[in-house]
């Protein structure tokens, strides 16, 4: 999501930096850390405007729920959303701004108990296939952040990509719990927090692909 640079952006993520930590020195052994109270650790990756974030930390309030964007325009958006919803919910939500191919850096292995991918950028030309953020060197490093039992939701409009992370699963031997390319009409959209770019395409009548799968032993 590219967006028009925001008026006063420095300052206005100045203005709710509690929301937004530093980037560590090292990979946290303790995401809880970064909250007053220990709690499972939710990760959204490319979070955009923040509405499925916000969603989530007020559903899930004994969740810590973290998100990640690349964009920092973008991400005064989804800070401000979070400060406007900061009375429906504990204090449990933080943002970074960093690139998933950083997440290494930010995160130790295991230490992440849900990811949350939506409506990841398709890039639909071949060559830029490894940006999709479910390629397998993507998924080799959600792997390594899950804790084991661990597990990871993927939504998508684009049924190229969720075709392409489909085979990328299978070339890592990585079962889904569920597939589905009709996911508002399945059983696994009950409870389902609604994104931005959800809400747009099915607003259209575009169907939603969904896939979810939980890490196992093996695929430590
Ligand atoms: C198509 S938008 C979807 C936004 C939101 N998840 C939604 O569903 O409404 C994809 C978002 O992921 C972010 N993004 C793309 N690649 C990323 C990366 N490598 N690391 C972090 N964020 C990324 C983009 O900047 C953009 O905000």
């Amino acid at each position: 999501m590219r967006m028009r640079k925001k008026k006063h952006g420095a300052e206005r993520l100045a203005a709710l930096s509690y929301l937004l930590p530093p980037t560590p020195p090292a990979p946290m052994t303790d995401p809880s850390a970064l909250f007053s109270r220990s709690a499972p650790i939710y990760l959204e990756i490319g979070c955009g405007k923040g509405g499925f974030a916000c969603g989530m930390a007020t559903k899930h309030q004994d969740a810590n729920f973290i998100a990640l964007e690349k964009f920092s325009d973008v991400m005064v958006c989804a800070v401000e959303k979070a400060e406007a919803c900061k009375d429906t919910r504990p204090d449990n939500l933080r943002f970074f701004i960093a690139d998933a191919v950083t997440l290494l850096t930010l995160f130790a292995p295991a230490t992440v108990d849900r990811i949350y991918l939506n409506f990841s950028d398709p890039w639909p030309k071949k060559g830029y296939a490894k940006r999709r953020l479910t390629h397998r060197e993507f998924l080799k490093i959600y792997l390594s952040l899950l804790k084991e039992g661990g597990e990871l939701y993927f939504k998508t409009d684009n049924v190229t990509l969720f075709d392409f992370t489909i085979e990328e699963l299978d070339a890592l031997g990585i079962a889904c719990r569920y597939i589905t390319r009709d996911f508002h009409n399945s059983p696994e959209a009950v409870g389902n927090v609604m994104t931005e770019y959800e809400t747009r395409f099915s607003e259209q009548g575009v169907p939603i692909n969904a896939l979810a799968f939980t890490k196992c032993r093996k695929d430590a």
